[in-house]
């Protein structure tokens, strides 16, 4: 695209400087975020000889070190993401938080975005999400909006006890969720979530008996590739392990990936994204929730399937042929190396973890950490799932960040 490389030739104030525009250059992907997400998609774009031009709000970001080429600056400066979009022949994202609208500009001026404004825009708003899904026939949890206390107290007598409460926007982590066990709740969470002047909404609380996630990629003609079915333990709603293959059996395998599969094309999805579900007692499923995105479900992808989600990802946005999402093991674990203070934090013990036979360690580059902030990953591989839980907890346990 010759007016993005004359572009990008134009661009003045990035992190290792501009450089001259050759006639023929590599595939050139821009991330929107420079965070793990980002990281690991660079990496998998950079093994297939892209260069990689990320937006970051500060150089010690994550995906920094790694990318060809660093903008800094603010996500929603849309100054700063049409110089991102310059650089680079097709423009992603790893968070799905940026504005909409921004990113409709951005393909009003001709930049190829995957995935789309419009599918962005449908997905993160939590309650426009599960409009789309269940206008698309696709079961979630039973919802509704409330625009005062009022509407969360007659919604909890009408959906009953308890009831979660949600922001619409911007939440992760659990970090905009409240459960509400009766009506005493409401006053405390609707202050905490910001109701006065956010939007919120109400879901029917979801006796489940697992959480399953799974990861779709779909390509710009839609048609998609799905992985295997996983297990997510969340501790504090956070998720803390992911574990492959999911106890489903394979006909409830086949339905959640499916289903899956049906609400990624509900939204128009292009790329990688993650899908969360409920597993009910009755056997049904209700899906909790998408991310337009690769996903913390799919990290164990990089070792444990044939092609990650983060290369397929890269191939559906230049359009390229999707890999094979197989097993390569017959089972796997990853579970998250969470921060437990704040402050400036240094890995330790990362010798120790890397005697324990057949792990891999995946460390974010993350100068400081924070209560439960995500500072890194360990997958393990094995004959079974009790195996690889086995060693990859005990790497996990051995790794911690410490203090200065
Ligand atoms: N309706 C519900 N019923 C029961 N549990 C729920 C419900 N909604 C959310 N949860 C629990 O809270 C966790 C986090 O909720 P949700 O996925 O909506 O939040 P999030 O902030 O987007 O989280 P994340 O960033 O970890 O995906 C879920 O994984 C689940 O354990
Ligand atoms: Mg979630």
């Amino acid at each position: 695209m010759p007016t993005l490389c004359q572009a990008a030739r134009a661009a003045s104030d990035t992190h290792h400087g501009s450089r001259p525009a050759a006639t023929h250059h590599a595939p050139r992907l821009g991330i929107i975020g420079a965070g793990q997400l980002a990281r690991m998609t660079a990496i998998a774009a950079a093994q297939l000889g892209c260069e990689v031009v990320v937006l970051a709000a500060h150089q010690d970001e994550p995906a920094c070190a790694l990318a060809t080429r660093c903008v800094i600056g603010d996500r929603d400066d849309a100054a700063k993401l049409a110089q991102l979009a310059a650089q680079v022949d097709v423009v992603t994202l790893e968070n799905e938080f940026v504005d909409a609208r921004s990113l409709a500009a951005l393909e009003r001026q001709g930049v190829l975005l995957f995935p789309s404004a419009e599918c962005v825009g449908e997905v993160q708003d939590k309650f426009v999400q599960k409009s789309v899904l269940a206008a698309h026939g696709v079961a979630t949890p039973t919802f509704r909006a409330v625009n005062s206390e009022a509407e969360v107290a007659q919604a909890g007598a009408e959906l009953g006890w308890p009831l979660v409460l949600k922001a619409r926007r911007n939440g992760y982590d659990g970090k905009g969720n409240a459960t509400l066990h009766s009506a005493a709740d409401i006053g405390a969470a609707w202050f905490k979530l910001g109701g006065a002047d956010g939007e919120l909404y109400v879901e029917q609380w979801c006796p489940f008996v697992a959480e399953v996630a799974v990861i779709v990629t779909r390509d710009r003609h839609g048609a998609s590739v799905v992985y295997p079915v996983t297990e997510t333990v969340q501790r504090d709603h956070v998720c803390h392990r992911v574990m492959v293959p999911a106890p489903l059996a394979p006909t409830q395998q086949a339905e959640v990936q499916a289903l899956a599969e049906r609400a990624v094309a509900a939204v128009g999805g292009v790329g990688s994204f993650g899908v969360e579900l409920f597993l009910m007692a009755d056997g049904s499923l209700k899906l909790n929730e998408l991310a337009p995105r690769v996903h913390n479900s799919g990290h164990y992808t990089i070792e444990a399937c044939a092609c990650s989600q983060f290369e397929n990802h890269v191939r559906a946005v230049f359009g390229w042929p999707l890999g094979s999402t197989a097993l390569r093991a017959p089972a796997a674990v990853m579970v998250n190396l969470l921060g437990s203070h704040a402050g400036p934090g240094r890995p330790q013990g990362l010798a120790e973890a890397l005697a324990i036979p057949d792990i891999h360690v995946h460390l974010y580059g993350k100068t400081r950490v924070a209560a439960g902030r995500k500072m890194g990953h360990v997958t393990a591989l094995g004959a079974t799932i009790d195996s690889a839980l086995e060693r990859a907890e005990s790497g996990a346990a051995a790794l911690g960040f410490a203090q200065e």
